[in-house]
């Protein structure tokens, strides 16, 4: 392919930082959109590039392919009009909000195969995660048996005017687990296996920490999902969590070794056994350093995510121009969200377990085709649960006033920005 791919950006918050990857793949910005007019047009300054207001106009344009990035619960149906649009996709998180939107997605990309659509998980893309993913398939540390891995990000009420701009905003609502795939992509990614099932346990609301009690926030802060995989092996993770502290952490464990890296310093720890119990002689290798990328590579670290907001279009740039697989497809991309959706129906159901249905095979599907079970207040469907465990909460007018405040300013910034 000589001429360079054009893209349409969908979402003009998030969308910017990828289609900042996408400009440093040589791929082209070609229009932005938001029915935002204000962050629209600081999108289109930033980027170079015409804005439109409606996601139909997008698609009514010269473009190769679109980014994706609207709200985290509409993405499956802005990738179906998409592809039947003849479009690409790069789909930011989650993939599917419903197991219904999960088999129709499959089915979407099955029905277009000139198309790529490449699920955007950037958090397999940190340095240290391709590093373990190098060290895993190297042999040496043997079969994976049990995995971790955590997206820990507190939001304060500050920053909740910002991320969470109105108070049905999703970060608003999202029950705890359904944030799941920075947490569990890393670990498939670097192991190759799948989830086959949920248990899940979350933690309820908590009414005295001012970040989630104190803000108009209706969901948990918290959640645990123990997910079995499809060899055999145990992963704990903690998908978008309030928990106090910040940044991720990650870690394999197999027969002859782990390793692992966290919120500390970065570097990877690997402890190596490459010996057999009985004649045990030497104590277990350990080892602490920094992984790098090599040289061609570094322009990645200028992106955000440890360079993923490069890597996802990389990636995606490639298959479109090899026609190779996409290394994170659509089955990967809905494996990973269906444990968000899944585990929540496990908290709400005294942690029992719940499968997680391989969409690949087309016997699996019709169980799950008419399931549009969700948890948005907008949208209807039978047996509805309520964004939190203990059921409805009501912001206080104190929490709602303060939200109000510091979304208002931030607003007041957005609007400052396009009259500059
Ligand atoms: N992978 C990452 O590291 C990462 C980081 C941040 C956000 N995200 C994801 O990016 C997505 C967007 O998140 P965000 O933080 O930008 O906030 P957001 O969800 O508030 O932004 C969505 C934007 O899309 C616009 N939009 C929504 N529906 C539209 C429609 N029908 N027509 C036109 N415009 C529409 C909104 O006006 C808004 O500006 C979410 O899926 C989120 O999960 C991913």
């Amino acid at each position: 392919m000589s001429k360079k791919i054009r893209l349409g950006v969908f979402g003009c918050r998030r969308g910017i930082s990828l289609a900042n990857g996408a400009l440093s793949n040589g791929m082209e910005i070609a229009f932005v959109c938001d029915r935002d007019e204000i962050r629209a047009k600081n999108a289109s300054k930033k980027l170079g590039c015409p804005y439109v207001l409606e996601y139909e106009k997008l698609l009514e344009q010269d473009i190769d392919g679109v980014i994706v990035a609207n709200y985290a619960t509409e993405h499956a149906f802005a990738a179906k009009l998409a592809l039947a649009a003849g479009k690409h996709v790069l789909s930011e998180c989650m993939a599917c909000f419903t197991l219904q939107e999960a088999v129709e997605l499959v089915e979407a990309v099955e029905a277009a195969p000139n198309l790529v659509y490449f699920f955007a998980e950037n958090y397999p893309f940190f340095v240290q995660n391709i590093e373990m993913k190098r060290l895993f398939e190297s042999g040496s540390f043997g079969k994976f048996t049990y995995g971790e891995g955590e997206y820990v990000h507190p939001i304060s009420r500050d920053e909740m005017g910002e991320l969470g701009e109105t108070v049905g905003h999703w970060r608003n609502w999202l029950p705890a687990t359904y944030y799941c795939t920075h947490s569990i992509a890393p670990v498939m990614m670097i192991t190759g296996t799948r989830p086959v099932a949920v248990n899940a346990i979350i933690v309820p609301h908590d009414f005295d920490d001012l970040s989630i009690g104190g803000s108009v926030r209706v969901n948990d802060g918290t959640s645990v999902i123990l997910c079995k995989m499809d060899n055999g092996a145990a992963v704990k993770i903690l998908p978008w969590s309030s928990v106090r502290d910040h940044g991720q952490r990650y870690r394999i464990c197999c027969a002859k070794g782990s390793m692992e890296w966290n919120q500390g310093d970065g570097q990877i720890r690997i402890s190596r056994w490459d010996h057999d119990f009985p004649g045990m002689e030497d104590k277990p290798k350990s080892k602490k350093y920094a992984a790098e990328l090599p040289d061609d590579l570094k322009e990645a670290l200028k992106h955000g995510h440890g360079g993923g907001d490069f890597f996802v279009n990389y990636w995606f740039k490639h298959a479109i121009v090899t026609g190779e697989k996409p290394l994170i497809d659509v089955y990967k991309g809905v494996d990973m969200s269906m444990i968000g959706i899944q585990g929540y129906r496990s908290a709400l159901n005294n942690s029992n377990t719940f499968e997680i249905p391989d969409l690949r095979i087309k016997a699996n599907r019709d169980k799950y085709r008419n399931d549009n079970w969700n948890p948005d207040p907008e949208k209807p469907c039978d047996n509805k649960p309520m964004p939190s465990v203990i059921g409805k909460i009501k912001p206080s007018q104190e929490a709602l006033d303060y939200h109000a405040k510091k979304s208002a300013e931030y607003r007041q910034r957005e609007i400052d920005a396009a009259n500059a």
